[in-house]
């Protein structure tokens, strides 16, 4: 055991953990993102894939958010301590390392997205998740949500972090696992860029839909 932790808290080790947790992220955005969207097929085909959803995998989705609730920390502890250290090993200030090369704004802008990110979730868990589902099912809180256009502009800014978020945090992932070759290194980056957006355009039209035409 003693080996483990020292591996996982050198810097390779650190960078590991962020690069594993963040691409299970990806997978998880992916499946919320594809059953969120069956929003499009109308109230029944949501509550349906809701219902199916948690009747077939009982089991399943409380094992599920533990690993998702164990992963979430190990990110967010592990980015606040590579970022820290990252501060001190460059004591330069931002004006002087902004136009360093290779430098994107999604780079650029990693701990305030992942900061944003970790806000918009708190509050999306508390409206979504830890809320009481009797008297209200996902379909009305969905729509009670998005009647209100203040949840919309949040929902859509939160998108955009996300998007910027993942544009490097996808390429940066392949990069420390090794994944690095120059003949793929240009399609890789541009993948990441593709999905992140796919992802923010794809999650920021529910509620832009919901407020335009179910409301
Ligand atoms: C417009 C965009 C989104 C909509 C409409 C939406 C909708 C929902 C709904 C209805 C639930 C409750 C599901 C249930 O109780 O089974 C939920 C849970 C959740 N959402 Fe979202 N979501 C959106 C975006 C996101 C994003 C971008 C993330 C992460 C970056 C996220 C993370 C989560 C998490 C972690 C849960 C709890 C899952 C669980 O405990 O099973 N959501 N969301």
């Amino acid at each position: 055991m003693n080996w483990f932790i020292i591996f996982i808290t050198s810097s390779v080790g650190k960078k590991l953990v962020m690069a594993f947790t963040g691409l299970c992220f990806v997978l998880f955005i992916i499946v919320h993102l594809f059953g969120n969207l069956t929003i499009f097929l109308g109230k029944e085909s949501f509550l349906s894939y809701v219902e199916d959803l948690h009747r077939s995998h009982k089991y399943l989705i409380p094992l599920a958010e533990v690993f998702l609730l164990i992963f979430g920390l190990l990110h967010i502890v592990f980015g606040l301590v590579l970022y820290i250290q990252n501060l001190k090993a460059r004591p330069i200030s931002y004006n002087l390392r902004k136009n360093a090369g290779g430098r994107t704004v999604g780079s650029g802008t990693m701990p305030y997205t992942g900061l944003f990110l970790l806000i918009f979730i708190s509050l999306h868990l508390v409206r979504f998740r830890f809320v009481e589902k009797i008297t209200q099912n996902d379909f009305t809180i969905l729509i009670n949500t998005f009647n209100n256009l203040g949840y919309v502009i949040f929902y859509i800014l939160a998108m955009v972090a996300l998007g910027l978020h993942l544009s490097h945090g996808i390429w940066s992932s392949f990069q420390t696992f090794g994944v690095n070759h120059p003949k793929y290194n240009g399609l890789i980056e541009k993948g990441g860029i593709l999905l992140s957006i796919l992802f923010a355009v794809g999650f920021a039209s529910i509620p832009i839909y919901i407020f335009t035409k179910l409301s």
